[in-house]
């Protein structure tokens, strides 16, 4: 700045000289209307009405001038300012409208373009099938109930009757997670129990039974574990679904009726079950249940002449197993045997799928590829 300058003289401060002030805000105008993008514009922006531009540092000047002459300075430079930044913002609209304009040209989208170069995925024919079950269920009023995977050894295998050395508890068919029971010994109690991947859906009949009063109807889906090596019949990993009912005056006629409406509403009407003996800890009595064979009908059974792949000429395909719920286990999850009786029912859906669909193999399954699952659908 200056030196105080006593006796006015315009020619001595050269800066704000009127020429001057208005060469400044001409070389300032110039400068933008000459800034071709915004980049260049915020460049000439910093260097015309930056702290160290011209005008800036001319306004700095009025402070040295003799009072009198102070204002007439002042109105000059803040006129030539006041242009500026007029100018300034003028282009600055001017250059944003150029590039929203070029900017909708450049990224413009072809919506005419294909958009489904990437395939939707689907839901796995397992998850299908199996809500499709459940769904059966569901329509009769039955509610879904689910458990963890990671189960309590108790549940699994104490709350339902099973003996302390029953060979489902071995480590060769269970996967313990905590607390392995060495083969056979160990009498678990609700509190000591171990932790095993839940080897069959079962469990969940226990733990709603513990959490409601009947009467109670459920259907549980979900995945179970057991220690079999992967082939074309065997998974490590598989899903089932089980069914529970639980009410005053519930007898195998009510489990049969049951089972027979499941199987016309999955594979036609004029499918029937039947019941053979057999032997569960958690039911008693306990049976096996077949359905007839959804191929042939029964009509290979004597009829050389019309044999049948799929039942072996049998007429029955096995489905699962079933029986009246032991009153031990409704017991166990303190519901009374004397007022209530239930009936149970458990079956693999990789099984179903397999003699529903002619799936041979169950490794198709788990492989993943979408020339196996593609021809059930796409059910997203
Ligand atoms: N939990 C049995 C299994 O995995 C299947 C089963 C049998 C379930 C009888 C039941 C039943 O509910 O009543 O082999």
């Amino acid at each position: 700045m200056s030196a105080p300058n006593k006796s006015y003289d315009p020619v001595e401060v050269e800066a704000l000289k009127p020429e001057e002030i208005e060469r400044m805000r001409d070389e300032a105008v110039a400068a933008f209307a000459a800034a071709g993008d915004l980049d260049a514009l915020a460049h000439a922006k910093t260097a015309h009405t930056g702290g160290t531009s011209p005008l800036a540092l001319a306004n700095r000047e009025i402070g040295a001038l003799p009072p009198h002459a102070k204002a007439a300075a002042g109105k000059l430079v803040g006129q030539a300012r006041g242009a500026v930044s007029k100018a300034l913002a003028a282009r600055q609209a001017e250059l944003e409208a150029e590039r929203d304009a070029r900017v909708l040209v450049e990224e413009a989208v072809d919506v005419t373009l294909p958009y489904d170069r990437t395939p939707a995925g689907a839901r796995h024919p397992l998850t299908t099938l199996m809500e499709r079950v459940a769904d059966v269920f569901v329509s009769m009023g039955y509610e879904v109930a689910e458990g963890p995977e990671v189960e309590a050894e108790w549940f699994n295998f104490d709350a339902l009757n099973f003996v302390p050395d029953h060979p489902a508890r071995q480590m060769q068919d269970t996967f313990f997670v905590q607390g392995t029971t060495p083969e056979g010994t160990a009498v678990t109690t609700g509190d000591e129990s171990g932790v095993v991947l839940r080897t069959h859906t079962s469990p969940v009949q226990a733990r709603t039974l513990i959490d409601r009063e009947p009467p109670v109807y459920v259907v549980c889906p979900g995945r179970v574990y057991r220690t079999d090596e992967l082939d074309a019949t065997h998974t490590p990993v598989f899903h089932q679904i089980e069914l529970l009912a639980v009410d005053e005056g519930l007898t195998m006629a009510d489990l049969k009726g049951t089972l027979d409406h499941m199987v016309q509403a999955l594979f036609g009407a004029d499918m029937k079950t039947r019941l053979r003996p057999n032997f569960f800890p958690f039911t008693e009595p306990s049976a096996e249940m077949d359905m007839l064979c959804y191929v042939c009908r029964g009509e290979s059974v004597g009829n050389p002449d019309r044999p049948c792949r799929t039942c072996g000429s049998e007429g029955w395909i096995e489905l699962g197993g079933c029986g009246m719920v032991n009153p031990k286990v409704l017991t166990a999850c303190g519901v009374d045997p004397e007022k209530y009786s239930g009936f149970a029912f458990g079956f693999g859906i990789e099984r179903m799928l397999m003699f529903r669909h002619n799936v041979e193999d169950m490794r198709d399954m788990v492989e993943g590829d979408v020339r196996f699952t593609r021809p059930f659908g796409m059910e997203i």
